[in-house]
């Protein structure tokens, strides 16, 4: 099995970069370049303004989906294909966001959608019964990673991984769940602790009681022999019910925001066998990305439970699904009477036959064209490039990736520490400048997740990198004391 992980990123070296990023004074575009830029917007996307700004009155934020707020306002997106989109104005941007991963083989891929066209022509989208689909999905699945013995297909991420960490309450009858702080599983009410900065603990928790969140923990990413690492709690939760289940993101918090240590996840695989404690792998971007057997094919690791999302639909909606041992994996069909209690999970619209056949299509298509290793290749010449103008301009910044999941900090917003008494003033300046440098990246014609990460695709031959990078090195050059 191929990967698109070509070589392991110097952790140690990424996290003292990551130090240095955000004890300096932060590092804005100069004030003509943004004006330049917010002129783009002014003169080139006029649609976009206007009816984004017409549905910033009816819905909140004027968007739906927290990717596309972006400064001064969010993009009209009317066209996407390959490694490109259009706006309702005209303009064409090199998509780098990839709706947040789970397009591989790059946007609107003719072959996957056509073959979804004709199963919707056959029964529609939704029956609510039986599909062949659903079993065939199931079935590559195990193929590629066997040790997903039984797969329950689900409407999202957010609802796989409060299904996993339901199933892992149930099957080992204890409570506590330990998370990496940082980690992002979704918006379930106990899992938004610790989210995308190590530490911040119920910061974005708002609306959610306390007693919700207080069998949720955290670590510090890569934290397993400190004082409050991982074998600590796992200790301290003996004494207090035990610990059902350790939730990761295989390749680090915030998909590699706060990369791990290369050996993270055998040791968190040992210790969890050593306390009773189920591993679950958030493979949400992971899954299929890094390749078809995912990170735990990768770490060679075999997690107890694993969750999926993005790919498992092929990019197409109710993307998410639970699956690993075959044990744990019953509780989801278990009944009264049946010896061990049902864990509860539901959905109109999971497994549909349009969200199946688009899984099962969209990774057969990604198996035959080798596309998770083809967009690890573009990750790795997209990644040099962007270092070697980082270092040729002088700039404090850093890139990396793991394949095709790349790290542009420039702000290190996900960097700061949140026991840094300038914390809050220091978020609120760098989350500004983020939006300008996302708004810059737009201006020079790409589209960036939150302005410092990036997804490639199959789609992103040498000719879409090398044009690409001639972009991100105009927006470079114009940050503040450059040149
Ligand atoms: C690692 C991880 N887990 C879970 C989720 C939640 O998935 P969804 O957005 O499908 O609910 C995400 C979404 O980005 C994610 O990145």
């Amino acid at each position: 099995m191929s990967y698109a992980i070509s070589h392991w990123p110097d952790t140690d070296a990424l996290v003292a970069k990551a130090k240095r990023l955000v004890s300096e004074p932060a590092r804005p575009l100069r004030r003509d370049k943004l004006q330049e830029c917010l002129t783009y917007f002014e003169t080139k996307c006029a649609g976009s303004k206007a009816s984004t700004a017409a549905a910033a009155k009816l819905i909140p934020g004027g968007v739906q989906h927290n990717l596309a707020f972006n400064y001064p306002f969010p993009l009209d997106i009317t066209r996407a294909e390959g490694a490109y989109l259009w706006d309702v104005d005209g303009n064409r941007y090199i998509d780098f966001l990839q709706a947040g991963g789970p397009t591989v083989l790059g946007s609107n891929y003719a072959p996957v959608r056509d073959q979804v066209i004709e199963v919707l022509r056959q029964c529609g989208p939704v029956t609510g019964l039986f599909h062949e689909y659903e079993l065939k999905l199931a079935a590559l699945i195990h193929r590629l990673m066997p040790n997903i013995e039984m797969f329950r297909m689900l409407g999202s991420g957010t609802e796989a991984c409060m299904a996993a960490i339901r199933a892992a309450r149930n099957f080992t009858g204890r409570s506590k769940i330990i998370k990496v702080g940082g980690a992002y599983h979704g918006w379930s009410d106990q899992l938004v602790f610790g989210t995308r900065i190590p530490g911040s603990g119920p910061f974005e928790a708002a609306g959610i009681p306390d007693t919700t969140l207080q069998h949720t923990q955290e670590i510090y990413p890569n934290d397993i022999d400190g004082d409050n690492g991982l074998r600590a709690l796992l200790e301290r939760n003996k004494a207090d019910g035990g610990t059902a289940a350790v939730i990761v993101e295989p390749l680090g918090p915030e998909s590699a925001s706060r990369p791990v240590q290369r050996d993270f996840n055998a040791r968190a695989r040992a210790l969890c066998d050593e306390y009773g404690a189920l591993l679950i792998f958030d493979e949400v971007v992971t899954g299929f990305r890094v390749g078809l057997a995912g990170a735990q094919g990768f770490f060679q690791i075999t997690p107890d439970l694993t969750v999926f999302g993005k790919c498992v639909a092929g990019g197409f909606p109710a993307a998410g699904g639970v699956g690993g041992r075959a044990d744990i994996m019953s509780t989801f069909a278990a009944g009264i009477g049946g010896g061990q209690q049902k864990t509860l999970v539901g959905g109109t619209l999971s497994a549909n036959p349009l969200s199946a056949a688009a899984g099962y299509f969209a990774i057969l298509e990604m198996e035959r064209t080798n596309a998770p290793v083809l967009a690890g290749q573009a990750g790795d010449k997209l990644c040099a490039g962007l270092q070697a103008i980082i270092e040729d301009l002088g700039l404090p910044f850093f890139a990396y990736n793991h394949g095709s999941i790349l790290h542009l900090e420039t702000h290190g917003i996900l960097l700061l520490d949140v026991s840094d008494p300038d914390f809050f003033p220091k978020l609120s300046q760098r989350r500004k400048i983020a939006e300008e440098m996302g708004a810059a990246y737009t201006a020079a014609g790409i589209i960036t997740l939150a302005g410092s990460r990036l997804y490639t695709s199959m789609a992103d031959t040498p000719e879409v990198i090398e044009q690409a990078l001639a972009g991100f090195r105009r927006v470079l050059e114009s940050v503040e004391g450059v040149g």
